[in-house]
């Protein structure tokens, strides 16, 4: 241990690497019940570069072990963000039909070659025999390549799409804000299909990264299947900075169509947003998960801050990872989030406690009779005529260091307000609070949030609006007490689970 490091914030329920800089989740797949995640990695240090695959494995997606670098920048390339499929029929012929090969797709940065102008980017494949621990690069390389080349065109994302019995590949060139979508059937000739860059949206330096489409049944019906296309955006973000935003609609195949679209330079708040905190970016997709909901994960960071966040000897870690579900709310189609079943099962196992309801009124300020720096709660606040009610977590014993997550019943937003949680001067761009519009159908709040040493992330109302907020409390900051301003709210189902002990 050395003076600098940090251990009360290295998380428990979240994959962070042992040492050293992690940016994007990449190729994520669940095999022969392992799940592996891959990541952006600079094995070298602490801050962003030398961007290579860095790798860890799973069983139940909350527990991780780091293992040795999968994809290793070399002199004259960088390994940027992508995708694992399993090439299940050998397609590619990078295999055998009896060791179907696993193929990840990345974007090749090239430096210092004579084959390609410095900085441009394409993709390539490396592909695994082995099950994900051993890769090789494609011969191939690049299998695809935009002219004239460029310096933002990544982040190739790949799913088989059964309709059209072949692979398609959504990409994108950031800097245009526009999403590239390719066909192939063999995995390493693409063609192109369609653009998809929504008029009147363009914003000054916004990059536009990581795209992810994927079909979901709407409110659980396999009859209307709708396109959901995610996006992750840096800056313009609706917390600040980067963030991951999305659009419901149609894909024929060849076109991504959205359903309706704000009109051009609506308040970002028109737009749908996975989330409402700061620091969720580049989610990314379980490949060969099976049938039922999506997986996705992504990293617990933003682009205004990352490189300056105090955690040592480690910096970027990602979220929890969750299910994704498309459902009606508030009139319009919408992502719901959930964390995954496994995550539920540690819990239950850890011990849960369940907590009578109980009536507070203003000024009262219970202190919960249980702490930890690792915590699940879950619990309903319904108003009685309360303006505002809410929780705070990771606070200090004397009552000046807290991180609130408050409900404000007639404004009807939720604010997560972290300017009194800890370390809040690292960066002047680590923005204090984050706010979301949020009904509470019934004059009922639901919540469930997830403490870990580093970070709160809040699911409300059944995951209707998440809020991903890093923080770093003094080590110590384990109380956790409920507030009311202005009239009186009962806080019921509550359940707490001390996690990480
Ligand atoms: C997103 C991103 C990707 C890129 C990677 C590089 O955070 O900028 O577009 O592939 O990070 O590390």
């Amino acid at each position: 241990l050395r003076a600098q490091d940090t251990p009360h914030w290295r998380p428990a329920l979240h994959f962070s690497p042992a040492r050293h800089w992690a940016n994007d989740p990449n190729g994520p797949f669940l095999l022969n019940g392992v799940y592996h995640l891959f990541f952006q990695y600079n094995p070298h240090g602490m801050v962003w570069g030398h961007t290579s695959w860095g790798h860890a494995t799973s069983t139940d997606l909350v527990h991780w072990t780091e293992e040795p670098v999968a994809i290793p920048a070399r002199p004259d390339e960088d390994i940027f963000s992508g995708t694992v499929v399993l090439d299940r029929d050998n397609r590619s012929g990078l295999g055998s039909k009896a060791a179907p090969p696993l193929l990840a797709f990345y974007t090749s940065v090239y430096s210092n070659t004579p084959a390609h102008p410095e900085g441009t980017q394409a993709q390539s494949i490396s592909y695994s025999v082995d099950g994900g621990h051993t890769w090789r690069a494609h011969e191939g390389n690049p299998v695809l390549t935009l002219q004239p080349e460029s310096r933002q065109f990544r982040d190739p994302s790949v799913f088989w799409y059964p309709d059209g019995q072949c692979w398609v590949m959504a990409t994108v060139v950031g800097d245009a804000q526009v999403v590239k979508l390719y066909r192939s059937t063999d995995l390493l000739h693409w063609s192109f299909l369609s653009d998809f860059q929504p008029s009147g949206y363009r914003k000054p330096g916004m990059l536009w990264e990581m795209p992810l489409l994927l079909p979901l049944p709407l409110d659980g019906n396999p009859h209307d299947v709708k396109w959901v296309m995610i996006v992750s955006v840096n800056p313009w973000s609706i917390a600040g900075g980067s963030g991951v935003e999305y659009f419901v609609g149609r894909f024929d195949g060849t076109i991504f169509t959205p359903d309706a679209l704000p009109a051009p330079g609506s308040d970002p708040s028109r737009y749908l947003w996975l989330d409402h905190g700061a620091d969720q970016y580049a989610m990314a997709r379980f490949a060969n998960t099976g049938d039922g909901n999506p997986l996705l994960i992504g990293w617990m960071n933003n682009w205004d801050y990352a490189s300056d966040i105090p955690t040592s000897p480690w910096r970027g870690q990602m979220t929890l990872p969750v299910e994704v579900a498309l459902k009606t709310i508030e009139g319009r189609p919408a992502l719901v989030q959930a964390p995954p079943r496994a995550y539920d099962d540690m819990v239950r196992k850890s011990g849960v406690h369940a907590y009578p309801d109980r009536m507070l009124k203003a000024g009262d300020h219970l202190l919960q009779p249980f702490g930890g720096d690792v915590l699940d709660i879950h619990l309903a606040i319904r108003r009685g005529d309360a303006r505002r009610a809410g929780i705070v977590v990771r606070g200090s014993a004397d009552g000046t260091i807290g991180t609130s997550i408050g409900y404000d019943f007639i404004d009807q937003t939720l604010t997560l307000d972290r300017a009194h949680s800890g370390n809040v001067g690292f960066s002047p761009r680590f923005s204090l609070a984050h706010i979301a519009h949020l009904a509470a159908p019934g004059g009922t709040l639901s919540l469930h949030l997830v403490i870990d040493r580093d970070s709160v992330e809040v699911f409300a109302n059944d995951g209707v609006l998440r809020m991903t907020d890093l923080v770093f409390p003094p080590a110590g900051s384990d109380r956790v007490s409920l507030f009311v301003e202005g009239g009186s709210a009962t806080f019921g189902a509550m359940r707490v689970a001390v996690l990480g002990k």
